[in-house]
């Protein structure tokens, strides 16, 4: 096989341009699927709530770049209330942005992976499904339900070439991670926290992606269904 075909979800900010950047720099042919639009080379506008944009784009992508065996699933939005307070609409927005998108994301790349008999997928979860976070129940319901996505893909795909990981991050400090502080939603700043992490230092978006550019590589092709914690030793 030639050169592998990557695609990075939320790939316009944060760690999942972070991904992006690296997997790019491992020589990979790396497309991007995000709502925000951006005139990056390979950036694709696409809301990953929709299967239909998901469809069209991937398809324009596989015309220019071949097909899809590497996909990270890194389009995210958190939220932010008392359980009270989620009505259902909230309540389903985040689990329509990160478990259904994710779900959308793998159904629709599979065949290419089907087919050569090769794949990986790498899901972000966040390191909040490990014991759970208060104001955020949609969320962590969300990250939850992909770390067990994952590790049931894994059984299932094992067999056919195809590795199924998690990398929840814990504490990275991305555009959503500033918003959350400014927004007081953190139980304190950026600096308080890296007091709490055993490593003493907030997380890089490169951290996440150099996790995920192993998961990917062939050194980790006997890894699957595994939950790779990247939260510099706060949650063991
Ligand atoms: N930063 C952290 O500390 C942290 C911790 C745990 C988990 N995470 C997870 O990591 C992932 C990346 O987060 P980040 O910190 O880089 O956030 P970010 O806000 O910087 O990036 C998220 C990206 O996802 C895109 N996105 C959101 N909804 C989308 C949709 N419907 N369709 C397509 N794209 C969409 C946004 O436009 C944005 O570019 C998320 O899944 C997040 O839940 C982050």
């Amino acid at each position: 096989m030639g050169v592998k075909t990557a695609v990075v979800t939320g790939g316009g900010s944060g760690i999942g341009q972070a991904i992006a950047q690296r997997l790019t720099a491992e020589g990979y042919n790396v497309a991007t699927l995000d709502r925000t639009p951006s005139e990056e080379k390979n950036a694709y506008t696409v809301d990953v709530t929709s299967r239909e944009q998901i469809d069209t784009v991937l398809g324009a992508i596989r015309e220019d770049l071949g097909p899809i065996t590497i996909l990270v699933n890194s389009a995210g939005i958190v939220g932010n209330a008392r359980f009270v307070d989620i009505d259902f609409d909230a309540w389903q927005k985040v689990i329509d942005v990160n478990l259904h998108g994710t779900y959308h994301c793998i159904q629709a790349v599979l065949p290419d992976m089907l087919k050569a008999k090769w794949g990986r997928i790498v899901n972000i979860s966040s390191s909040s499904a490990h014991a759970g976070q208060p104001y955020m129940a949609h969320y962590v319901a969300a990250k939850s339900a992909i770390n067990g996505l994952t590790k049931s893909l894994a059984l299932e795909l094992g067999q056919v070439g195809i590795t199924v990981n998690a990398v929840p991050p814990g504490f990275v400090d991305t555009p959503l991670l500033r918003r959350d502080e400014e927004l007081n939603r953190l139980g304190g700043t950026i600096e308080d926290h890296i007091l709490r992490t055993p490593v003493r230092r907030v997380g890089k978006p490169e951290d996440i992606a150099a996790a995920c550019a192993f998961l990917i590589s062939d050194d980790a092709s006997y890894i699957t269904g595994q939950i790779l914690g990247v939260n510099g030793g706060r949650n063991t």
